[in-house]
């Protein structure tokens, strides 16, 4: 047994519930790996989690995404070597194929333990390679932020060159899906609440930008900017408050991927937009092992690099979850552990 630094949460958590402890790392049985995490990545649900929305039961180590090195391999596993560098999956038991999973019980850092430590010995299937040339810090940014715009375009979207994509926000879904889109030759157009946010998001290849603060109706801007056609694809993460405009925005037969509700989970939407333009609005969650192994072969072919905000490191975890609560930040937040 290795015993390591880790990050704990007493129930039901909160930024002032948050202790540095230590955890121990089996060595490595059939089939596992130990793995040094060097890296994790802040999300909305990691934050849910650490603040105590998601009234958590048990003691639990925090945080989804994790990124290290290879330290040691049991019998067995074939795919992976000391010293590889790996990635963490979000649902370690959906490995491919269609959604099996409909909760977080088997999610790293909420209903089990996750990532704010230093050393983990885990089933090799709870990983999979990270994209050469990637830093420990860009890779953590993969498992829940990347998967999900990945998912939501190629996936769910079959997304086709020339089409046009909405995202909304700065945050880091929003981001990947951008740059996903950009390098699939889709045109981007983006919102945010703040042109500084805005002018970053132009030199990242939007095509077409919205201060949604200032254009209540950009639904409407985005028929304008597409001629009056609208989005193929909508990347939803406001929930209810952004939904109705969503669907203005999406072209007749658009897809709108139903992924977050960065304002309200519930309120009133406008069933008869839905029916009249034949939408399809798609809810998912995150995705599986076989599409973030598509993902990391297609960050290897097309060379994209996760656009990071901000390091911090573990020790200052509750630091990072109140900066990336003030939304200042652009793309991801990222622990160096
Ligand atoms: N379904 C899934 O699998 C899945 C996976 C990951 C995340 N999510 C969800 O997706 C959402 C985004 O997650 P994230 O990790 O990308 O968050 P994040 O990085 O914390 O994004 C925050 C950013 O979103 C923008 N924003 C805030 N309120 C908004 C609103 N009402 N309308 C439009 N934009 C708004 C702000 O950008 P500006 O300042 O530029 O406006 C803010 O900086 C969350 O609800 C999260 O729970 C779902």
């Amino acid at each position: 047994m290795t015993a390591s630094k880790a990050i704990y949460l007493d129930p039901p958590a909160g930024l002032d519930r948050i202790v540095i402890g230590e955890a121990t790392a089996a060595p490595p049985g059939q089939g596992e790996i130990t793995v040094r995490v060097r890296a994790s990545s802040l999300n909305y649900h990691d934050y849910a989690v650490v603040s105590g929305r998601r009234g958590l039961q048990d003691r639990r180590i925090p945080m989804a995404d994790g990124a290290g090195d290879v330290t040691a391999v049991g019998a067995g596993v074939k795919e992976f070597s000391v010293g590889d560098r790996v990635v963490s999956t979000f649902f370690p038991t959906w490995l491919d194929g269609e959604p099996r999973v409909c909760d977080f019980a088997t999610v790293p850092g909420d209903g089990v333990d996750g990532f704010a430590r230093e050393t983990v010995t885990l089933p090799a299937s709870c990983f999979t390679p990270a994209p050469h040339g990637y830093s420990h810090a860009e890779a953590a940014t993969l498992t829940t932020a990347g998967l999900t715009a990945w998912r939501a375009l190629f996936v769910n979207g079959a997304l086709k060159a020339g089409e046009t994509v909405l995202v909304l926000g700065t945050g880091g879904v929003s981001v990947f899906a951008l740059q996903f889109a950009k390098a699939a030759g889709a045109r981007v157009i983006a919102t945010s609440s703040s042109d500084e946010k805005l002018a970053r998001l132009r030199e990242l290849g939007a095509d077409y930008l919205i201060n949604y603060r200032k254009t209540a109706q950009w639904g409407e801007t985005v028929r304008e900017m597409t001629d009056g056609a609208g989005a193929d694809h909508v990347i939803e993460v406001g929930g209810a408050a952004t939904l109705d405009q969503s669907m203005t925005a999406a072209r007749v037969g658009g897809h709108i991927a139903v992924i977050g509700s960065l304002g309200n989970p519930t309120g009133p939407i406008t069933v008869t937009q839905l029916l009249r333009k034949h939408l399809r609005l798609t809810g998912l969650l995150v995705g599986s092992r076989q599409h973030q192994l598509d993902m990391v072969r297609a960050l290897n072919a097309t060379g994209i690099r996760p656009v990071i905000d901000r390091h911090f490191p573990l020790e200052a975890i509750a630091d990072a979850f109140r900066y990336q609560a003030s939304n200042q930040h652009i793309g991801k937040i990222v622990l160096d552990i």
